[in-house]
């Protein structure tokens, strides 16, 4: 094994801007605490909230490292007290508060998960985070489950791309809206069961006329604004309304006595700033639900792009410029120092 070095590389920039912020620079290797390992990065998720944070619209919660990066896979190199030395060595992917930008990252060890064979990395590290956040959105909070519809707004994001597999998965029909014909069809190619461009046709119409006018049992939100009273018309009885993210707007009106009416639900989370009890009890349910299907090499993340660590600008010019379908990875595989062997 090679020894843990001083510094490292990291993406960390000084003051908020465009995607040239994004420069190499050296900072210390970080070390472990109680219930913490320190993973050699291999592969690093990009998602969204990077962006903002790069922009200075949405900084990283108190204790979290400045370094942007949300999840990553790699190897423990090293741990804190409490876990045990003999998973030195192993391959895992986790969700992490930030750090992922980086030779090394601290990962709380309760929110990892072991990359199993039918994984690369690179494939490994593009899942944390959607898949928490899904899984937890969709699935925990708004109950869907094997025989429902549901309805998921940015079909071919991250976050859409992973509802898409894990919808097919446990048996839940699907109907994503995305902004182009050719995303509609790159939708419905990983899975979906009905895509929507939402620029040229009104969502709600086209999801009453594909449910029977029954409605859908869950809508997953990521744009807000006035899409939710549009959303709302799109549930059935006794629907949950999911909010994400409000990308579209941070209020709306809503019909409250159709919520009544129809006795809806309106909720949401964001999963960055919760505890690392709850990231790793959410993790413990994926091991025993998720993680055995992963294994089967029966879900894998839809990949757009793979960019070295030294492109980072580019990989967040990519996601700015809206065209991908899926993930964008940073990979540290150029690196100048020796690997560690996997
Ligand atoms: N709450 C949480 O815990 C949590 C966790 C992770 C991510 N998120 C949020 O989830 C969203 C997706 O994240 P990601 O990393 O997967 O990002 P992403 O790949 O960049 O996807 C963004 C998506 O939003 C869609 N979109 C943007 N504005 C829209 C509008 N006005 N109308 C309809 N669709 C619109 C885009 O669809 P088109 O290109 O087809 O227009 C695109 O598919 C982000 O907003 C992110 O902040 C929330």
């Amino acid at each position: 094994m090679t020894a843990i070095p001083g510094m490292m590389r990291a993406i960390d920039p000084a003051a908020p801007g465009g995607p040239e912020v994004l420069e190499i620079v050296e900072r210390p290797v970080p070390a472990p605490g109680a219930g913490e390992v320190l993973v050699r990065v291999a592969a690093a998720g990009v998602n969204r909230p990077e962006i903002l944070q790069r922009q200075g619209k949405y900084p990283p919660p108190p204790g979290a490292p400045s370094i942007p990066g949300l999840e990553i896979a790699g190897a423990i190199v090293a741990v804190g007290d409490d876990v045990d030395a003999g998973q030195v060595g192993r391959p895992v992917c986790a969700l992490v508060a930030g750090g992922g930008y980086a030779d090394y990252a601290i990962a709380p060890f309760g929110q990892c998960l072991p990359v199993p064979p039918a994984l690369t990395m690179i494939e490994a590290a593009a899942m944390p985070e959607t898949l928490f956040t899904v899984w937890t959105n969709l699935f925990e909070r708004g109950f869907a489950a094997d025989g429902d519809t549901v309805l998921v707004h940015g079909g071919t994001s991250g976050i859409g791309t992973m509802a898409i597999a894990l919808c097919r998965l446990f048996g839940v029909a699907i109907i994503v809206t995305a902004g182009s014909d050719e995303k509609c069809a790159a939708c419905v190619a990983l899975g979906a069961d009905h895509a929507i461009n939402y620029k040229t046709t009104d969502y709600v119409e086209a999801v009453a006329a594909i449910t029977g006018g029954r409605g859908v049992a869950v809508v997953l939100d990521m744009v807000g604004g006035d899409y939710v009273p549009r959303n709302l018309k799109c549930l059935g009885d006794d629907g949950r309304h999911v909010s994400i993210a409000v990308q579209g707007g941070g209020t709306a009106t809503i019909p409250i006595v159709d919520v009544m009416r129809r006795r809806l639900t309106l909720t949401g989370s964001t999963l960055r700033p919760r505890s690392v009890a709850f990231k790793s009890a959410v993790a413990e349910e994926l091991a025993r639900t998720v993680w055995p299907h992963v294994a089967a090499g029966e879900l894998k993340p839809a990949i757009d792009r793979v960019f070295p660590l030294a492109r980072a600008p580019d990989a967040h010019r990519r996601m700015e410029a809206g065209d991908h379908v899926g993930k964008i990875v940073l990979t540290m595989a150029d690196h100048a120092a020796p690997r560690f062997e996997m």
